[in-house]
């Protein structure tokens, strides 16, 4: 099809491939541009003012790439950064997350749900807005991650060190009663089957990615942008979920394209190519 949208998408790192593989299902013919700042994460645990800048910056490297929408597919991002990026792009299709606490609220039966998130997020106004509009009536734990993030960037989807961290933050949730966990981060849900290990078949596990990728669809037919959900249907798509076929997605890091490569392969996507993205002294980012 001639006139496919092209969607960037950035993370601090590869947490946001959650998030795309649920665009690519939701957009099978959609252009990809993904843009993983491995070389800053964790972006979690750094100033409002420093995530702001680098998502600026992304955004600009972005939309010279001919994007028309952009998606923060990093809850920190977000909440640093979606409202200055509306304000400055007041036309152009932008998503954010938000920690999906509204499904864990109509969820529950226990009243009490649990938000895994980042520094960042815990502190940040995007989660106490979610509570305030939506947990009037639900106790609601929040749990700050700290070093998650950075370890799942690294690859240790399942290792000894990552399962004791998600064990000592769950187990005291486990104990006052969560019947839904919220993943508050996009790097979270590459450990989802280790975190349902912990929490057992009695807690839903829930993230947004799905919503997220409704929500841009919308986005972009409002924008006209795409005529129709059947516009943008590959009849050959397999039903797999993961993001084989990578011919439609553009890979970009600013930390080692190998190891983002090797990242990649384990969660599908076989020998995608991988570019390098460089920080400029200047604060901006050229993308090759
Ligand atoms: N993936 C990111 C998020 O959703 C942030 C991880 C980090 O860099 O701290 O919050």
């Amino acid at each position: 099809m001639g006139n496919a949208p092209r969607i960037g998408i950035f993370d601090s790192g590869i947490g946001g491939l959650s998030v795309a593989t649920a665009i690519r299902q939701a957009l099978p013919m959609g252009r990809l541009l993904y843009f993983g700042d491995n070389a800053h994460v964790p972006y979690g645990e750094r100033t409002e003012n420093e995530i702001l800048a680098f998502s600026k910056a992304i955004t600009t490297a972005l939309l010279a790439k001919g994007c028309d929408a952009i998606v923060i597919a990093c809850n920190t991002a977000s909440s640093a950064a979606l409202s200055a990026l509306r304000e400055q792009y007041p036309t152009l299709p932008i998503v954010g997350m938000e920690p999906a606490v509204k499904p864990a609220v109509e969820h529950t039966r226990t009243g009490v749900v649990g938000v895994l998130a980042t520094r960042a997020t815990v502190d940040g106004r995007v989660l106490a807005d979610v509570v305030e509009r939506f947990a009037q009536d639900v106790k609601v734990i929040r749990q700050a991650c700290p070093g998650l993030a950075q370890r799942i960037d690294a690859g240790d989807f399942d290792g000894p060190t990552t399962e004791a961290m998600l064990r000592a933050w769950i187990s005291p949730m486990l104990e006052q009663g969560i019947d839904a966990l919220v993943l508050g981060c996009t790097h979270y849900p590459l450990v989802r089957p280790l975190i349902e290990r912990i929490t057992g078949p009695t807690v839903r596990v829930i993230e947004p990615s799905e919503a997220i990728a409704r929500r841009l669809k919308h986005l972009l037919e409002e924008h006209g942008l795409i005529q129709g959900s059947e516009d943008l249907k590959d009849p050959l798509q397999d039903q797999g979920g993961n993001m084989e076929d990578s011919g439609l997605m553009d890979f970009y890091t600013s930390g080692d394209p190998a190891s983002f490569r090797k990242i990649l392969d384990r969660l599908g996507s076989k020998n995608a190519a991988v570019e390098q993205g460089t920080w400029e002294l200047d604060g901006s980012l050229r993308l090759p």
